[in-house]
């Protein structure tokens, strides 16, 4: 095995920069590689990295003496060690993180972004994939396409990647058969017609000996095609840059009077000066009067060009705005339909609030409806109530605030988003724009011309939400109605609203899955909100688990009217009372999902208050309780002071 670098009389090592310096001319292609573990990715990856004769010197370096040292290939060079992260302490046959690869050849400079295989890391493959040109997708010829090959075909076609290739790699151990190939191709057809991938390119490879990745395999004469590397160089592609141009503002660059810069990066298509733009939210439009770059002053910035604007007037920008031209105009929209591909262990559900990541965008929003789920195997449509790991589903979106977007076709930028768990960061899902829901633009907030402050100044005080959360047989419809009497002796103008009511009326249609009591506390929230407004206390007796949802109350009804209460008594407690003997079926095995035996009770970490029902008599806790709501109007009346006087 010989290697261009390692050669003699090597002028000057090659160097990332001086790789860069010589090819940034040429054009580029950026293609991720799908496959499931074992499949041999990174051998692949690894060998078209050393047959380009890419590699920097120390790379090469590195991999001769790692390759004897860890090498799964005897004394051969493993070239999936080059992958798998050079002198990284490694666990074996595990591929980490999203990488990139920089290569080229004589016809084009490639960027390879690898996605490792496992099931888990989905959500990585469907995040890069809206930046590639072409998928390769690696099949293991001895057992054919997978479920996992399916579902990354799906996931690269949802995000509009037009040129896709099986590689049937492997075929060294499957004794070089044309049967075998054909076989697979033939059994993966349909499918990929199904999913409108119509012309699907297969070649047989075998990453280790090098069949057909750049050099025509001898072993293979049955096979007329390119290689694999010859596919990759022949494709043409369509550059975003000659997309209609988009400009999410990061930041407004305004260190004093004179000087007002919007910064970002051009997503897509080209800004020039003297281009008329428009800002999305307001409908505003200025000139392009300067584009300007850490080199200074230009005439011409294209997507992926981080650059400052500077327009011919003033006019109001703020960070997450979206310029475009203003004969080009994008909608604002609060309300769409996705498709979303789940990444995460914890289920996608109705009700429940994400925040949404669009561009430079950022707002709260929710999954309204779980329309289906895309069946992996014959891409039917199959009902679901809730969301699962690499799940594909369509659904629809609300958002707290209007966004511009557009579709995922007609714009990838304005057309993708990520959905983030808002307490954990964690991404949970990536989703492509279909359309915006008509009625998102039909309907209108309606001004009543009687407020709330006409209502708490008819009623002599203000109108909260006390939210008590508990265990089952913890107290809490007990204490809802000590302090419903007492707030009602003293003139106050209250309303209980109690699990086991509501859930035989208004939820009726809901059980007791997650997805289910999600659900129920959104729809008890809305309605405790709308009795605030009416100027009521409203108090909730509700089990209310889950932290998300309840913190989904505090921030419809907001922080200053909001009381979580924690009615608190230990399990054992609750289990010993028993009062509608519901822990005893459920220890026979006949409630399967009883909060705090089938399922889970998560305990404020915060609450404004704490009702120790196990150990406090009641009506110490009712005076405890009252006393905290008069300093909160208190609060409140000195709030209101402070305002009117400044
Ligand atoms: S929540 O979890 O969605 O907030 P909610 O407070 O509305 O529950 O309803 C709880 C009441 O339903 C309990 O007080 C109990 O009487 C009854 N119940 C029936 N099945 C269950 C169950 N599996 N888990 C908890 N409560 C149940």
């Amino acid at each position: 095995m010989h290697h261009g670098n390692t050669g003699h009389g090597k002028p000057k090592p090659r160097t990332f920069r001086s790789f860069l310096e010589e090819h940034c001319q040429q054009d580029l292609l950026r293609f991720i590689t799908c496959g499931s573990v074992d499949d041999g990715k990174s051998t692949l990856i690894g060998r078209m990295l050393w047959e380009s004769k890419m590699l920097f010197d120390d790379q090469a370096e590195q991999l001769e003496l790692e390759s004897g040292r860890y090498g799964t290939q005897g004394g051969n060079l493993d070239f999936a060690l080059l992958v798998d992260g050079l002198s990284a302490k490694r666990e074996p046959g595990i591929t980490i993180d999203v990488a990139y690869r920089f290569f080229a050849t004589a016809k084009r400079r490639f960027i390879v972004v690898d996605t490792p295989g496992h099931e888990q890391y989905t959500r990585n493959m469907a995040t890069e994939a809206s930046t590639a040109d072409a998928a390769i997708l690696l099949v293991d010829a001895r057992k054919g396409s997978l479920l996992q090959t399916r579902r990354h075909a799906c996931i690269v076609s949802i995000m509009g990647i037009r040129h896709i290739v099986l590689a049937i790699n492997k075929m060294d151990l499957a004794g070089f058969r044309e049967k075998i190939f054909t076989d697979i191709r033939a059994s993966f057809l349909p499918f990929a017609k199904r999913l409108g991938i119509n012309s699907l390119s297969a070649i047989p490879i075998s990453a280790l000996s090098g069949e057909n990745v750049t050099k025509s395999s001898d072993c293979m004469p049955w096979y007329s095609g390119p290689t694999l590397m010859a596919w990759l160089e022949s494709l043409e592609i369509k550059h975003s840059a000659s997309g209609k141009p988009v400009f999410p503002v990061q930041w407004v660059n305004h260190p004093d009077a004179q000087f007002r810069g919007y910064s970002g990066t051009v997503a897509e298509g080209i800004v020039s000066k003297g281009n008329l733009i428009r800002v999305t939210a307001s409908g505003q439009t200025a000139e392009i009067r300067d584009i300007i770059t850490m080199e200074g002053s230009r005439e011409h910035a294209s997507a992926g060009d981080a650059v400052t604007l500077l327009l011919d007037r003033e006019i109001d920008i703020s960070r997450g705005d979206v310029l475009t031209l203003a004969r080009e105009p994008v909608t604002m929209s609060d309300q769409f339909e996705a498709v979303l591909v789940w990444m995460h262990d914890d289920p996608g559900l109705a009700g429940r609030t994400y925040e949404l990541k669009l561009a430079t965008q950022w707002v709260p929003a929710s999954i309204t409806a779980i329309k289906y789920r895309i069946g992996i195997d014959t891409l039917s449509h199959e009902s679901c109530r809730q969301i699962g790991l690499n799940d594909i589903s369509v659904c629809n979106i609300a958002t707290g605030k209007p966004l511009a977007i557009t579709s995922y076709s007609e714009r990838k930028v304005l057309g993708s988003f990520i959905l983030v768990d808002r307490y954990t960061n964690a991404t949970v899902a990536a989703g492509m724009i279909r359309h915006s829901l008509r009625r998102a633009a039909n309907i209108h907030q309606q001004p009543l011309s009687v407020g709330r402050a006409d209502r708490e100044k008819l009623n002599h005080h203000k109108g909260r939400v006390i939210w008590l959360t508990g265990l089952s047989g913890s107290g809490k419809s007990t204490l809802a109605n000590a302090l419903d009497i007492e707030l009602h002796r003293t003139g106050m103008r209250t309303y209980i609203l109690d699990g086991d009511n509501i859930r035989q009326g208004l939820n009726r249609d809901l059980g007791f899955s997650e997805a289910d009591r999600v659900e129920n506390i959104r729809r008890v929230a809305e309605v405790a909100r709308l009795m605030m407004d009416a100027g009521l206390i409203v108090i909730t007796a509700f089990i209310s688990p889950f932290i998300k949802d309840r913190q989904m109350a505090r921030e419809l009804v907001g922080e200053r009217d909001f009381l979580e209460v924690y009615v608190s008594a230990p399990l054992d407690v609750c289990e010993e009372r028993d009062p509608k003997g519901l822990y005893q079926k459920a220890r026979r095995g006949e409630i399967p999902l009883m909060t705090g035996i089938g399922s889970p009770y998560e305990p404020p970490v915060q609450p404004d208050f704490i009702a120790d029902t196990g150990n406090v008599p009641l009506n110490s806790i009712v005076e405890a309780l009252m006393a905290v709501l008069t300093r909160r109007s208190e609060d409140d009346q000195e709030i209101r002071k402070t305002a009117t006087l400044s």
